[in-house]
């Protein structure tokens, strides 16, 4: 859907867009991660958060672009060693990255849910007794699944895989019977590939108890993502913020929104 995307160009190294010549900011991603960033069939990187890229860093800051392709894992020491200038990865603002890394204003706001096969018995964080999930390694679903396994007595099975599609395949596979995840990544699985074959668990949770505008499946916490800067780029990071301020209030980013989330 992003009318944005940009060609693959190098192994770990995907193509960017912008302005003519300018400075290039390097973003580093974990790709896939869909609908946030990942590639069409033809190879051309896509989603949300590169249609953010191309508003904020191109056409309001007037610098190049590309992404960098990292694990997610491994990115927030990545951005330290100066692998990027950025990460831009659906990434969780939280206390303990905050320790590492700035964030930029939240642009996104997401909730860790569970997504199971069609066929599950499993309607309850309860019922996730005995049960192996999966989630992707170093992110806020895999703490979630930490949090819920504490809960539980210590009676749940996590599995770590590298990126989250593996994690979906495992799933499928009977590997695991239950994935923690960014609800509208797993939305995307559960309306796209998994269709038919699994599910979200039902019920409210964290995002009814705040109050929001809670999606209609239980949710185990309510995150926002930001940027993530290096602590010493801090006049970069207020010059991003304010880019995002903009967009926000000329219609640029309800316009992407509903590009990826409308309906
Ligand atoms: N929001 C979650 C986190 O920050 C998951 C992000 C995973 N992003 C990705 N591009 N793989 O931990």
């Amino acid at each position: 859907a992003g009318a944005t995307g940009v060609a693959l160009t190098a192994a770990g190294c995907l193509g960017g867009g912008g302005g003519d010549g300018q400075e290039t900011i390097q973003i580093g991603s974990d790709i896939p991660y869909r609908p946030f960033e990942y590639e069409t069939t033809e190879g051309e990187l896509v989603g949300f958060d590169v249609d953010i890229a191309e508003a904020v860093f191109a056409e309001e800051l007037g610098y190049d672009y590309e992404f960098v392709n990292n694990s997610f894992d491994t990115i927030i020491p990545s951005l330290n060693n100066e692998n990027f200038r950025v990460i831009m990865s659906a990434m969780t603002i939280n206390d303990e990255r905050a320790e590492q890394v700035d964030f930029s204003d939240p642009y996104f706001t997401a909730y860790q849910t569970i997504v199971v096969r069609e066929d599950s018995d499993i309607t309850s964080t309860e019922d996730m007794r005995g049960v192996r999930v999966g989630v992707q390694k170093g992110t806020t679903g895999a703490a979630a699944a930490q949090t819920l396994k504490e809960d539980l007595d210590g009676d749940l099975e996590i599995n770590e895989y590298d990126q989250i599609p593996d994690a979906f395949s495992a799933l499928l596979n009977n590997q695991v019977e239950a994935v923690i995840n960014d609800n509208t990544v797993s939305a995307e699985f559960v309306n796209g590939d998994g269709e038919g074959e699994v599910r979200f668990v039902e019920g409210e949770g964290a995002a009814a108890e705040e109050g929001e505008n809670a999606p209609p499946y239980l949710t185990l916490t309510v995150e926002n993502y930001g940027i993530a800067f290096r602590q010493d780029d801090d006049e970069f990071r207020q010059e991003v913020n304010e880019a995002l301020a903009t967009i926000r209030e000329d219609g640029t980013y309800d316009e992407i929104y509903n590009e990826y989330f409308a309906g």
